[in-house]
């Protein structure tokens, strides 16, 4: 039987694929055979990453490009020193970490300017190097389809901020239009949206928001930091072949309450 989850001979784009969860996508695409092109705007996660995976097994080339989602021609260049492309993933985020009441205007633009242009100009230029189809992943979050309850976050820590949760909730609707565009040149697009995966730095420092977050799962517990890949693998892959324009949660039950 087929492994349907073989990335055997693609390559893939993961834009944030230095970061905390990105790292473990590319890692889980170059088990299952992929070549990974790692996009980061921070150049030592950059060099980490790639050392971390040319320590691992894995036939697929590890490349990397720096690329700053806010700037227009350094997605397109980064995009135009990819050959061509069989996936694409979108795991960065414009946030501005601060309190609605204190948020400018300016900072709120800054987010969209990631959040929103960044992918959208991303994702068209991607689609241009997918000349044999492909599929696209964006990580959206569960806070672009359900809002912070402020109540869980203790003293003077500042909720999830609105720039964030609106560009997330724009970032799923993207997938949806962006799969319509595209559907019939056989690339499909979709989202996920993670629940809490807060790094274990954060869960040392504030273990009563932990405790907070850990109640509205069903699952009663954190996100561990590989447990979006699964999701992302799959959707990429083979296994995905008739499913696009959808938005599926990997929150441990948060949304479904
Ligand atoms: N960690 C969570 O709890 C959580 C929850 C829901 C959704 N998400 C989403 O998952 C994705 C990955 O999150 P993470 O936890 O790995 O975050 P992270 O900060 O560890 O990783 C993001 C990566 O993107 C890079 N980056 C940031 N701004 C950039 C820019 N302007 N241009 C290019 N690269 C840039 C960073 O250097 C970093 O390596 C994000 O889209 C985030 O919104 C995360």
């Amino acid at each position: 039987m087929q492994n349907l989850f073989s990335m055997d001979g693609k390559t893939v784009l993961i834009v944030g694929g230095a970061g905390y969860l990105g790292l473990p996508v590319c890692e889980a695409l170059r088990a299952q055979g992929a070549s990974v092109v790692i996009g980061d705007h921070h150049p030592g996660r950059l060099a980490e990453a790639q050392a971390t995976l040319a320590g691992q097994p894995g036939a697929g080339e590890v490349t990397t490009c720096h690329v700053d989602m806010a700037d227009e021609s350094s997605i397109l260049a980064c995009v135009d020193s990819c050959g061509t492309l069989h996936g694409l993933v979108m795991a960065t985020a414009g946030s501005s970490n601060t309190h609605f009441d204190k948020l400018t205007a300016e900072e709120y633009d800054r987010s969209n300017r990631i959040n929103l242009t960044g992918t959208f100009v991303l994702a068209r230029a991607a689609a241009s190097k997918m000349t044999e189809g492909g599929a696209m992943v964006f990580y959206s979050s569960m806070y672009g389809t359900v809002a912070p309850d402020p109540a869980n976050y203790p003293g003077d820590m500042p909720p999830n901020p609105v720039d964030y949760g609106a560009g997330k909730a724009g970032i799923s609707q993207m997938a949806r239009y962006v799969a319509g565009h595209f559907g019939r040149r056989g690339i499909r697009v979709n989202a996920i949206t993670p629940g809490p995966f807060p790094p274990q730095a954060v869960q040392d420092v504030h273990p009563e928001f932990i405790a907070n977050l850990t109640r509205d799962t069903m699952m009663g517990r954190m996100g561990r930091r590989h447990e979006t890949a699964g999701a992302v693998v799959f959707l990429l892959s083979e296994a995905a072949s008739y499913i696009t324009g959808q938005i599926l949660g990997v929150d441990g039950g948060w949304t479904a309450w």
